[in-house]
Protein backbone atom coordinates (compact mmCIF):
# COMPACT_ATOMS: atom_id res chain seq x y z
CA UNK A 1 0.00 0.00 0.00
CA UNK A 2 2.87 2.10 -0.19
CA UNK A 3 2.51 2.56 -3.79
CA UNK A 4 -1.21 3.73 -2.85
CA UNK A 5 0.07 6.83 -0.64
CA UNK A 6 2.89 7.93 -3.33
CA UNK A 7 -0.33 7.51 -6.04
CA UNK A 8 -1.98 9.94 -3.36
CA UNK A 9 1.17 12.49 -2.92
CA UNK A 10 1.65 13.09 -6.61
CA UNK A 11 -1.75 13.20 -7.26
CA UNK A 12 -2.05 16.27 -4.47
CA UNK A 13 0.89 17.57 -5.83
CA UNK A 14 0.34 17.28 -9.44
CA UNK A 15 -3.20 18.68 -9.09
CA UNK A 16 -1.56 21.88 -7.40
CA UNK A 17 0.38 23.25 -9.66
CA UNK A 18 -1.29 26.55 -10.66
CA UNK A 19 -1.00 26.87 -14.50
CA UNK A 20 -3.21 29.46 -15.18
CA UNK A 21 -1.02 31.58 -12.79
CA UNK A 22 2.28 30.19 -14.12
CA UNK A 23 0.66 31.18 -17.74
CA UNK A 24 -0.54 34.53 -16.75
CA UNK A 25 2.76 35.48 -15.34
CA UNK A 26 5.26 33.87 -17.79
CA UNK A 27 3.23 35.57 -21.11
CA UNK A 28 1.08 38.60 -19.91
CA UNK A 29 3.09 39.35 -17.02
CA UNK A 30 0.16 39.62 -14.21
CA UNK A 31 -0.75 38.20 -10.96
CA UNK A 32 -3.88 36.67 -11.34
CA UNK A 33 -3.99 36.26 -7.21
CA UNK A 34 -3.76 39.39 -6.61
CA UNK A 35 -6.59 40.54 -9.54
CA UNK A 36 -10.19 39.60 -10.18
CA UNK A 37 -11.35 37.32 -8.42
CA UNK A 38 -7.82 36.15 -7.31
CA UNK A 39 -8.51 32.86 -8.67
CA UNK A 40 -6.36 30.52 -10.22
CA UNK A 41 -8.19 29.33 -13.03
CA UNK A 42 -9.18 29.99 -16.75
CA UNK A 43 -12.16 32.23 -16.05
CA UNK A 44 -9.43 34.54 -14.44
CA UNK A 45 -6.78 34.48 -16.41
CA UNK A 46 -9.58 35.47 -19.24
CA UNK A 47 -10.53 38.13 -17.18
CA UNK A 48 -7.40 39.92 -15.98
CA UNK A 49 -5.11 38.95 -18.99
CA UNK A 50 -7.60 40.47 -21.18
CA UNK A 51 -7.39 43.66 -19.84
CA UNK A 52 -4.06 43.97 -21.79
CA UNK A 53 -4.64 41.96 -24.49
CA UNK A 54 -7.79 40.07 -25.49
CA UNK A 55 -6.10 37.77 -28.16
CA UNK A 56 -3.83 36.72 -25.99
CA UNK A 57 -6.35 36.57 -22.77
CA UNK A 58 -8.39 33.49 -24.92
CA UNK A 59 -5.07 31.92 -25.86
CA UNK A 60 -4.18 31.49 -22.40
CA UNK A 61 -7.66 30.92 -21.07
CA UNK A 62 -7.88 27.89 -23.35
CA UNK A 63 -4.52 26.49 -22.25
CA UNK A 64 -5.14 26.80 -18.58
CA UNK A 65 -8.57 24.83 -19.06
CA UNK A 66 -6.56 22.20 -20.45
CA UNK A 67 -3.60 21.96 -18.64
CA UNK A 68 -5.57 21.93 -15.36
CA UNK A 69 -8.38 19.11 -17.06
CA UNK A 70 -5.12 17.15 -18.06
CA UNK A 71 -3.10 16.92 -15.06
CA UNK A 72 -5.48 15.04 -13.09
CA UNK A 73 -5.79 12.85 -15.87
CA UNK A 74 -2.17 12.53 -16.34
CA UNK A 75 -1.95 11.11 -12.51
CA UNK A 76 -4.68 8.75 -13.32
CA UNK A 77 -3.53 7.60 -16.52
CA UNK A 78 -0.27 6.56 -14.99
CA UNK A 79 -2.15 4.66 -12.26
CA UNK A 80 -4.69 3.08 -14.44
CA UNK A 81 -1.36 1.48 -16.33
CA UNK A 82 0.12 0.51 -13.50
CA UNK A 83 -3.48 -1.31 -12.38
CA UNK A 84 -4.59 0.64 -9.50
CA UNK A 85 -7.92 -0.59 -8.70
CA UNK A 86 -11.03 1.86 -8.92
CA UNK A 87 -11.17 2.89 -5.62
CA UNK A 88 -7.52 4.02 -5.29
CA UNK A 89 -8.40 5.61 -8.99
CA UNK A 90 -11.20 7.87 -7.23
CA UNK A 91 -9.32 8.75 -4.35
CA UNK A 92 -6.24 10.20 -6.86
CA UNK A 93 -9.41 11.99 -8.79
CA UNK A 94 -10.21 14.08 -5.38
CA UNK A 95 -7.02 14.57 -4.30
CA UNK A 96 -6.16 16.05 -8.05
CA UNK A 97 -8.78 18.18 -7.07
CA UNK A 98 -8.43 19.13 -3.69
CA UNK A 99 -4.47 19.84 -4.92
CA UNK A 100 -5.60 22.32 -7.79
CA UNK A 101 -8.11 24.13 -5.01
CA UNK A 102 -5.89 24.26 -2.07
CA UNK A 103 -2.34 24.25 -3.21
CA UNK A 104 0.51 23.17 -1.82
CA UNK A 105 2.29 25.86 -3.64
CA UNK A 106 -0.14 28.68 -2.67
CA UNK A 107 -0.64 28.66 1.12
CA UNK A 108 -3.57 26.10 0.16
CA UNK A 109 -5.10 28.81 -1.71
CA UNK A 110 -5.89 27.90 -5.49
CA UNK A 111 -8.11 27.47 -7.95
CA UNK A 112 -12.19 26.77 -7.57
CA UNK A 113 -11.84 22.98 -9.23
CA UNK A 114 -13.99 22.83 -12.53
CA UNK A 115 -11.65 22.64 -15.16
CA UNK A 116 -9.71 19.98 -12.83
CA UNK A 117 -12.70 18.29 -11.70
CA UNK A 118 -14.30 17.38 -15.34
CA UNK A 119 -10.66 16.12 -16.29
CA UNK A 120 -10.84 13.64 -13.83
CA UNK A 121 -14.27 12.88 -14.22
CA UNK A 122 -14.11 12.56 -17.54
CA UNK A 123 -11.84 9.99 -16.97
CA UNK A 124 -13.64 7.80 -14.39
CA UNK A 125 -17.16 8.55 -15.67
CA UNK A 126 -17.19 9.64 -19.05
CA UNK A 127 -20.94 9.31 -19.66
CA UNK A 128 -21.79 11.61 -16.98
CA UNK A 129 -18.83 14.15 -17.83
CA UNK A 130 -20.06 14.33 -21.08
CA UNK A 131 -23.90 15.37 -19.90
CA UNK A 132 -22.22 17.85 -17.62
CA UNK A 133 -20.03 19.05 -20.25
CA UNK A 134 -23.10 19.86 -22.35
CA UNK A 135 -25.17 21.93 -19.53
CA UNK A 136 -21.86 23.91 -18.91
CA UNK A 137 -21.35 24.76 -22.77
CA UNK A 138 -24.92 25.68 -23.21
CA UNK A 139 -25.63 27.89 -19.52
CA UNK A 140 -22.03 29.46 -20.54
CA UNK A 141 -23.29 30.22 -23.47
CA UNK A 142 -26.74 31.94 -22.88
CA UNK A 143 -26.00 33.60 -19.42
CA UNK A 144 -22.40 34.55 -20.04
CA UNK A 145 -21.46 34.06 -16.45
CA UNK A 146 -18.65 31.42 -15.92
CA UNK A 147 -19.42 30.55 -12.43
CA UNK A 148 -23.48 29.90 -12.39
CA UNK A 149 -22.93 27.74 -15.43
CA UNK A 150 -19.89 26.00 -13.35
CA UNK A 151 -22.54 25.59 -10.98
CA UNK A 152 -25.58 24.03 -12.96
CA UNK A 153 -23.19 21.78 -14.55
CA UNK A 154 -21.97 20.44 -11.45
CA UNK A 155 -25.54 20.42 -10.66
CA UNK A 156 -26.47 18.29 -13.82
CA UNK A 157 -23.00 16.01 -12.71
CA UNK A 158 -24.78 15.10 -9.88
CA UNK A 159 -28.14 14.19 -10.90
CA UNK A 160 -26.66 12.32 -13.99
CA UNK A 161 -24.33 10.29 -11.64
CA UNK A 162 -27.60 9.24 -9.82
CA UNK A 163 -29.64 8.66 -13.14
CA UNK A 164 -27.21 6.64 -15.30
CA UNK A 165 -25.19 4.85 -12.12
CA UNK A 166 -27.30 4.49 -8.98
CA UNK A 167 -24.52 2.46 -7.74
CA UNK A 168 -21.38 3.18 -8.68
CA UNK A 169 -19.18 0.19 -10.00
CA UNK A 170 -16.22 -1.13 -7.12
CA UNK A 171 -16.64 1.82 -5.00
CA UNK A 172 -19.17 2.90 -2.07
CA UNK A 173 -21.86 4.70 -3.07
CA UNK A 174 -21.43 8.47 -4.78
CA UNK A 175 -18.65 9.94 -2.07
CA UNK A 176 -16.09 10.93 -4.34
CA UNK A 177 -18.55 12.78 -6.32
CA UNK A 178 -20.11 14.87 -3.38
CA UNK A 179 -16.71 15.34 -1.80
CA UNK A 180 -15.84 17.13 -5.30
CA UNK A 181 -18.59 18.85 -5.46
CA UNK A 182 -18.20 19.82 -1.94
CA UNK A 183 -14.76 21.04 -2.49
CA UNK A 184 -16.56 22.88 -5.79
CA UNK A 185 -19.25 24.54 -4.34
CA UNK A 186 -17.04 25.96 -0.95
CA UNK A 187 -14.97 27.06 -3.54
CA UNK A 188 -17.30 29.50 -5.24
CA UNK A 189 -18.72 30.83 -1.95
CA UNK A 190 -17.80 34.62 -3.19
CA UNK A 191 -19.72 33.84 -6.42
CA UNK A 192 -22.55 32.29 -4.80
CA UNK A 193 -22.78 35.82 -2.80
CA UNK A 194 -22.31 38.09 -5.74
CA UNK A 195 -24.71 36.10 -7.67
CA UNK A 196 -27.54 36.36 -5.25
CA UNK A 197 -26.83 40.17 -4.81
CA UNK A 198 -26.58 40.41 -8.46
CA UNK A 199 -23.14 41.55 -8.55
CA UNK A 200 -21.62 38.69 -10.72
CA UNK A 201 -19.99 39.88 -13.59
CA UNK A 202 -20.60 38.40 -17.51
CA UNK A 203 -17.76 37.47 -19.25
CA UNK A 204 -17.92 38.79 -22.38
O1 LIG B 1 -14.41 27.85 -13.24
C1 LIG B 1 -14.31 28.83 -12.27
C2 LIG B 1 -15.56 29.66 -12.36
O2 LIG B 1 -16.67 28.88 -12.01
C3 LIG B 1 -15.52 30.91 -11.52
O3 LIG B 1 -14.29 31.57 -11.63
O4 LIG B 1 -12.77 33.50 -11.45
O5 LIG B 1 -15.21 33.86 -11.91
O6 LIG B 1 -14.48 33.11 -9.66
P1 LIG B 1 -14.18 33.09 -11.14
Amino acid sequence: NNINNIFFLVAYLVGGIPFGLILAKMFANVDIKQSGSKSIGATNVLRVVKEKNPTLAKKLAIATILLDAFKGIAVLLVAKFMGMPDATLWAIAVLAVAGHCFSPYLMFEGGKGVATGVGVLAFMLPDVTAIALVVWFILGKTLRISSLASLGALAALIIASYVIYPEIPNIYSHAPIWIISIIVVYKHIPNIIRLIKGQEKRVA
